[in-house]
């Protein structure tokens, strides 16, 4: 009988240090004892991998939900307004929400939706097609399809596909005769009343006349939430904003009051926390707005944008903390996956868990 060469049975059977004491184990839930949503949506952080980091990003988006002005102790510079003790419990952590557009053709715009209703966000940025797919929504539907339709075959059908999504172009249609009077009566108010239209009360204005409840920017105007979007004519409102101008020229939209708007926002928040779901506009000017207030205090990102090509839009928080977007030490995580997947079992595991009837805890 030969011996186990002692080297390799060295370099196999290593032994381990000591495992601290706070160390977590790996487990994944049990279908064998019952289990609530909350318990199920509970168990991703012992999971590993992306399961774990949505674990990290409902703790972080609950620390957001929760933190109070009053948990702090008064700071010796500390605003005069800011020292009573009723408005220190009522002031809370300024939620930045940024979407990509597709996230609003998606039904990510009902649970989007849901926190604008019920004011559980401060602010939002998001792109174009994030504001106009929420009104064309309110006009007609768009629809399940696939993603290896024939390009060709759907243009002769009239029919524009954004993903696995369809939406028919007689959507785009009927939102073209809806804008033109509302632009109509703009620039006349720009003229007659001398009213500087800014993306964000451009924005404003569509989600009064839209009035329905369907919509997320009618409940960001009723709640008095501010969107911004500072690219608005990339898209269909931008092909509107273009055939307008011929029929009747002269309205200007104003980017400057906008940006100050936003930054001013996050200059001021005694708390700010950033949840952006994907890249490009409006995971970076959420970003640089909070550049302005020396950093995010708490940061959630959802995207599958990826760092090896130096875009921002797959940049991690870390790259973001050099540039002083985001606190060093603040809480921050990134979740790699698509947003349709997570974003609506981050919103059941905090802002919509109180809703349940296991909620609350
Ligand atoms: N429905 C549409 O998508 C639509 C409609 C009209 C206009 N547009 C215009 O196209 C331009 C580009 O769109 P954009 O800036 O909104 O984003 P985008 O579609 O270019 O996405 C930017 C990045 O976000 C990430 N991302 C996108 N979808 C994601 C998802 N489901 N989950 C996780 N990560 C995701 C990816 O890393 C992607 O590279 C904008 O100016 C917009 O107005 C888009």
């Amino acid at each position: 009988m030969s011996t186990v060469p002692s080297g390799a049975s060295a370099a196999v059977l290593k032994p381990s240090d000591p495992v601290p004491s706070d160390a977590v184990a790996v487990e994944g839930p049990d279908f064998d004892a019952p289990l609530s949503l909350q318990t199920f949506l509970g168990a991703y952080e012992r999971i590993g991998f992306q399961a774990s980091s949505f674990g990290t990003a409902v703790r972080i988006v609950d620390k957001m939900r929760r933190w109070k002005l009053s948990d702090e102790p008064i700071a010796e510079d500390e605003d005069d307004r800011l020292r009573d003790p009723v408005v220190r419990e009522r002031t809370r952590c300024a939620i930045f929400l940024g979407y990509t557009s597709n996230l609003i053709s998606s039904g990510l715009r009902e649970i989007i939706r849901h926190l604008v209703k019920h004011g559980h966000v401060s602010c939002i940025v998001t792109t174009a097609g994030g504001i106009e797919e929420d009104f064309i929504k309110c006009l007609g539907k768009t629809y399940l399809a696939a993603f290896d339709l024939d390009g060709a075959d759907l243009r002769r059908r009239g029919m524009n596909r954004i993903g696995n999504l369809v939406v028919p172009n007689a959507n785009y249609c009927r939102f073209e005769d809806w804008l033109t009077p509302i632009l109509d009566k703009m620039v006349e108010e720009q003229r007659t009343d001398g009213v500087l239209w800014t993306p964000s009360s451009f924005i404003r204005r569509l989600g009064k006349e839209i009035n329905n409840e369907e919509s997320v920017y009618y409940w960001a105007y009723k709640n008095d939430i501010p969107v911004f979007c500072p690219a608005l004519t990339d898209g269909s409102i931008g092909d509107m904003i273009y055939f307008h101008s011929f029929k009747n020229p002269g309205l200007i939209l104003d980017i400057v009051s906008d940006i100050r708007a936003l930054n001013e926002r996050a200059r001021t928040a005694p708390k700010a926390g950033m949840i952006i779901l994907g890249g490009g506009v409006c995971k970076h000017q959420i970003a640089n707005a909070m550049l302005i207030r020396n950093g995010a205090d708490y940061s959630v990102y959802i995207n599958t944008g990826q760092e090896f090509d130096g875009s921002d839009s797959g940049a991690r928080p870390d790259e973001a903390v050099s540039w002083g977007k985001i606190r060093a030490g603040a809480e921050s995580v990134k979740v790699f996956a698509d947003a349709t997947l997570v974003f609506p079992m981050l919103v059941a595991a905090t802002f919509a868990r109180d809703r349940e009837p296991d909620g609350a805890t």
